[in-house]
């Protein structure tokens, strides 16, 4: 479904260029979800952007569905570090947005309700708690019915029990809907939680570390479970190594 290939992604040129991502390949089955774990500032925001199709590779190509990407497919969403939220829009005006610029007329209503936000449609984001504030990021997404989901840490800076909550709700989400799904995170448990092949990048420039399959993924029980754990734990030792 989603083939990265070779990607590397280099800002600017010359003295000043920064090296985000080199040499990275992988790829994502129909269906599948991957978490892709890395230290802050590797470059996993910049591999999201450039699978979104908002941001060019440097070398390398990605292909979803055989074709190369070359701009922001219709059939892929992405679910920005920050939600990304108009403060001057309601929850509703929020969720709908994209839908709208894509001229769409589904109603959002019930992706709403599903992420626990019906009887808040009419609030702006300053009246709402962070975690709902990431929930309605998360509905914006969910409403285009995407085929790919991109997410970008959609749950840093929780505390716990909203940041599980919201991973047991993707996780839900993700049986129902079926997307394909690439999770962005630096959070050892979450990428275990809800990857169901863990790719791991190394310090910037990222390269690929180790991809590690996961099996257990998939029930909300997996977490606390002894192979969860010897799975994180494992997992934590791939990011702590040097080199
Ligand atoms: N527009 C840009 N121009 C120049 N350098 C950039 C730009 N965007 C990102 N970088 C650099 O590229 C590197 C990777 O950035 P990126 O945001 O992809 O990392 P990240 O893994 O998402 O970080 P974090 O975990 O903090 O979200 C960083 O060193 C950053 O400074
Ligand atoms: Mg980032």
């Amino acid at each position: 479904m989603i083939e990265v290939q070779n990607v590397s992604i280099v800002y600017g040129s010359g003295q000043g260029a920064v090296p985000a991502l080199e040499d990275i390949s992988f790829s994502v089955g129909e269906g599948e979800m991957v978490a892709v774990v890395g230290p802050s500032g590797c470059g996993k925001t910049s591999l999201l952007l450039a699978i979104d199709g908002l941001l060019r590779p440097t070398s390398g190509r990605i292909l979803i569905g055989g074709e190369e990407v070359r701009g922001v497919r219709r059939d892929v969403a992405l679910i920005l570090q920050d939600a990304g939220l108009l403060p001057w829009k309601t929850v509703r005006g929020n969720a709908e947005l994209t839908l709208r610029i894509q001229k769409r007329r589904e109603s959002v209503d019930g992706i709403l309700s599903a992420l626990g936000l019906n009887g808040f449609e009419g609030r702006f984001p300053a009246e709402l708690s962070e975690g709902m504030r990431r929930r309605v990021g998360i509905a914006r997404a969910l409403a285009l019915r995407p085929k790919v989901l991109l997410m970008d840490e959609p749950m840093a800076n929780l505390d716990s029990l909203t940041r599980e909550r919201i991973q047991n709700l993707i996780l839900d989400l993700w049986w129902e809907m079926g997307f394909t799904g690439i999770l962005v995170t630096h959070d050892i448990e979450e990428a275990v939680f809800l990857g169901q092949r863990i790719v791991v990048l190394s310090p910037r420039p990222a390269r690929i570390r180790a991809i590690l399959e996961n099996p257990g993924m998939g029930e909300h029980a997996y977490r606390g479970s002894p192979e969860f754990l010897e799975r994180a734990q494992g997992l934590r030792r791939i990011l702590e190594a040097n080199g």
